[in-house]
């Protein structure tokens, strides 16, 4: 005779072997911390001790490419350029002015990134990235 606990613990048990790759993943960073970017542009210095970006730190290296899309829609979409945290910041909803203004470092802070964790946004067929010393040749 099957006890129905035993059933039920059995399952219990397989289920959390099977899903363990799911939820094992949720809430850890899909980003090592040892890849190193880099914070050093005149925008950002500029800002000083409490430079911050848009939203805390953890949600945009979670979810920038959420809050990139988001925008779009707005601008797209909506037709609103005007973006207000909630705490009242406002910025425009550019990635070329106001990403970049700041991110102006594409190689070694998106780029950088990017390549690590092999992403690779097919953003720029249409949008510009920051013009660096390296990348000024390809960009005829
Ligand atoms: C096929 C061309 C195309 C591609 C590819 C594309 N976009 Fe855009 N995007 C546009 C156009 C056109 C607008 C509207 C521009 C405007 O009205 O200022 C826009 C607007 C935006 C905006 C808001 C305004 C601005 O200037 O930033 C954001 C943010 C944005 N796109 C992000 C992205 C991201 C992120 C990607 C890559 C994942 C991407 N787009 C890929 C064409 C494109
Ligand atoms: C006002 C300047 C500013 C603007 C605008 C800005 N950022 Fe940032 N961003 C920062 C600073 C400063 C940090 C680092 C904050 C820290 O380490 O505490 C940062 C951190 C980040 C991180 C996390 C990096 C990490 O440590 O993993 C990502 C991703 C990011 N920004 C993407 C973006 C994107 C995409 C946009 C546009 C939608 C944007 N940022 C706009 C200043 C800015
Ligand atoms: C700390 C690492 C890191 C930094 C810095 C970073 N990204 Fe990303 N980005 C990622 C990862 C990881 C993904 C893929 C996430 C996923 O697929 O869930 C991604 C995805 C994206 C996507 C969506 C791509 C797609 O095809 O769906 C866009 C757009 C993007 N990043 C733009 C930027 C821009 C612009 C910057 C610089 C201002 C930047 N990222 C900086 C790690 C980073």
């Amino acid at each position: 005779m099957y006890k129905p606990t035993k059933i039920i613990i059995a399952l219990v048990i397989f289920l959390a072997i099977v899903t363990f790759p799911i939820w094992s993943s949720i809430g850890s960073d899909s980003v090592s911390p040892d890849v190193e970017i880099s914070l050093d542009t005149p925008a950002i210095n500029a800002l000083g001790d409490d430079a911050s970006c848009i939203y805390d730190t953890d949600y945009m290296r979670a979810n920038h490419m959420k809050v990139l899309s988001e925008w779009k829609v707005e601008v797209v979409r909506n037709g609103n350029r005007m973006i207000v945290t909630e705490d009242g910041r406002e910025y425009l909803a550019s990635l070329e002015n106001t990403c970049f203004e700041c991110h102006s470092n594409y190689e070694d802070f998106c780029l950088k990134c990017h390549e690590y964790s092999n992403v690779d946004p097919s953003c720029w067929e249409c949008h510009l990235e920051p013009v660096t010393d390296s990348n000024v040749s390809e960009e005829v």
